[in-house]
């Protein structure tokens, strides 16, 4: 079946980016111009996905709105003949149907997708978290999706990472059906380093089957007292198995500070405008610095 819609889940509090996001939604936080949220949509959109399933809370309407049109100031910055900028104001807007459903209190990443259930309905979905910006030749989500059409299974994004690492994230292991894809046969969150089977690393990109839905309507909390992800994902594997995807691309962690840095760094360093003197910039720091 088809992967038609792709749940967002923004109802995250953004403490690690206080105190601008005290009123403002971390996923608003732009790479050099262009908010996180926005890249996450651009690739769902160019992975052929029609509709975006947002999950929001308390204080993140503007992420609505930012996909929203803005017919007055399109028409002002027309009448002024700033053409280039009407059209990047809008850009956004159009890509996909957006959709909202809010997440009443932080109970967890589990939680969040749960409260796509009905909107999502009985077919196979995409996951994108907006902390996980991929940089790719082709989509990471697309690659995804051609994973899942060949093997009919649900499918994570993974990415190998050091020892020091591992405990940061959700970890899976398995067994390589062909270079770059395995067969899963375990699923941890945030285990502990003695306890992780592997050194692959869940990235924020998932195809998950409609049984998810089921499963999480059962699942008790975990990590941190929130329902997680992780811990349904690892029983979706033993029912219908789960293959693991080593993703081609670079990954930016926009979620913390140095990732947020780096991120800006590799985007405006892919824009002709900025690229020279930006390397200019970071040669005399080198410079002048060490
Ligand atoms: C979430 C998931 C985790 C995954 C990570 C990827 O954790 O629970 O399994 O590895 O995203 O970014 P969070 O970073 O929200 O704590």
């Amino acid at each position: 079946m088809k992967v038609k819609k792709a749940i967002v889940p923004a109802a995250g509090l953004g403490t690690r980016f206080l105190p601008a996001t005290k009123s403002v939604p971390k996923e608003l936080l732009p790479i050099v111009d262009t908010p996180t949220i926005q890249y996450i949509v651009e690739e769902v959109h160019q992975a052929g996905i029609e509709t975006v399933v947002l999950v929001t809370g308390k204080g993140k309407t503007g992420i609505v709105d930012h996909f929203d049109l803005n017919s007055e100031l399109q028409a002002k910055l027309e009448s002024e003949g700033k053409y280039d900028l009407a059209r990047l104001l809008n850009e956004a807007s159009g890509l996909v149907k957006i959709v909202s459903t809010r997440q009443q209190s932080p109970r967890g990443l589990g939680h969040a997708v749960l409260c796509a259930k009905d909107i999502v309905g009985d077919e196979p979905f995409a996951v994108l978290l907006g902390d996980d910006l991929v940089d790719a030749e082709v989509p990471c989500t697309k690659q995804m999706i051609d994973v899942y059409n060949k093997y009919g299974k649900s499918v994570v994004a993974l990415m190998k990472v050091s020892d020091e690492d591992i405990s940061k994230f959700g970890c899976a292991a398995g067994a390589e059906l062909e270079p770059g894809v395995l067969d899963l046969n375990k699923m941890v969150e945030k285990p502990a380093l003695e306890e992780a089977p592997s050194r692959y690393a869940i990235v924020g990109r998932y195809i998950l089957t409609p049984k998810i839905f089921e499963i999480l309507e059962r699942q008790t909390p975990g990590k941190g007292g929130e329902i997680q992800l992780t811990d349904a994902m690892a029983r979706l594997m033993k029912e219908e198995g789960f293959v693991g995807y080593l993703f081609k691309g670079d990954r930016y962690d926009a979620g913390d500070k140095f990732g947020f840095i780096q991120a800006n760094i590799a985007y405006a360093l892919k824009m002709p405008e900025i690229k020279d003197r930006l390397l200019e910039y970071m040669k005399s720091l080198v410079t002048s610095k060490l």
